[in-house]
């Protein structure tokens, strides 16, 4: 997911590539405090994008002492293969997350993700029902305090692995209005009383940098939507076209005008005709 300040463009399909700095952050933490987390040695991205979490976590047990378990990735958009394929990855399938109840005959350690906002809580119900030890999402910290989640969030709290830095999400490299945190919820301790709050280090700015070149270079970051365009002002929406036709006519009268004709009368009809609209007459308007 990703917040911009309100009212801001999303991207379709909620598209947000996860820099790679905050899943080693998570991961640098959650496997020392859960060294289970690698039991079965499978993990579940239900909505892997263009897999850049798989990407990091490949890298990130390359490097550590750690066996790397084995990953299934899952994605509503067929695009993502090409990248996909480009990973180590045991199955890839392209899918409707939560319609897809073949899932629900594996068995997992971790099921994670950053998860389209828009279905955030969709996603987190359905990988509950899934055989898996840990669900993990990430999402903007304020996720948890909202009334309409709340029974949700006061039964199954989440520990809250919490990114004191906050992420970009955009090609622009804009950072986001809020911070982030993984929620982590373990399924062999749900409806407990509370959840713990973990602080993740601090992240310095040229690893976070060299992350968001990296995701520029793969040429995964959404196309920018574009910029909706104000209605000119002078005419009401929807009325474009009419008002193009109007400063037709209200152009040649003036173009006739200019050669010595008296349509004085055809000029009171059209302004008349134009207020009725709501179209302001604006000299050499609608470029014509
Ligand atoms: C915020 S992006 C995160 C991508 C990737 N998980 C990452 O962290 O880089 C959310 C992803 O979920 C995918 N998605 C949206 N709805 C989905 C659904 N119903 N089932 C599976 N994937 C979905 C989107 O296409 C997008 O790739």
């Amino acid at each position: 997911m990703s917040s911009t300040k309100r009212g801001g463009q999303r991207s379709p399909s909620d598209n947000y590539p996860t820099p790679g700095w905050c899943f080693r952050r998570f991961l640098d933490k959650f496997l020392a405090d859960h060294p289970d987390a690698l039991n079965v040695g499978a993990w579940l991205e239900p909505g892997a994008g263009e897999g850049n979490l798989v990407r990091t976590a490949n890298e990130w047990f390359e490097d550590s002492a750690h066996k790397s378990p084995e990953w299934d990735v899952n994605e509503l958009r067929e695009e993502c293969v090409e990248f996909l394929d480009d990973l180590d990855i045991r199955e890839i399938t392209i899918s409707d997350f939560l319609d897809n109840g073949d899932l629900r005959h594996h068995q997992y350690d971790v099921v994670i993700t950053n998860p389209p906002f828009s279905l955030t809580m969709q996603f987190i119900e359905a990988a509950l029902r899934l055989n898996t030890r840990y669900v993990v999402m990430l999402q903007r910290l304020n996720y948890i305090g909202t009334e309409r989640r709340h029974a949700f969030m006061q039964a199954n709290p989440p520990d809250l692995y919490v990114l004191p830095n906050r992420p970009s999400f955009k090609a622009t490299g804009e950072t986001d209005s809020v911070e982030y945190a993984w929620m982590v919820w373990d399924t062999r301790n749900l409806r407990r009383a509370k959840g713990e709050y973990v602080m993740l280090s601090l992240t310095p700015k040229e690893e976070r940098k060299n992350d968001h070149a990296r995701v520029v270079d793969l040429g995964i970051f959404p196309e920018p939507e574009p910029e909706p365009v104000d209605p000119p002002s002078h005419y009401p929406p929807g009325m474009g076209e009419e008002s193009r036709r109007l400063h037709l006519e209200y152009n040649k009268l003036v173009q006739a005008q200019i050669k010595g004709a008296k349509n004085g009368p055809d000029v009171v009809r059209l302004t008349d005709e134009c207020s009725a609209k709501g179209i302001i007459l604006v000299p050499g308007g609608e470029n014509l």
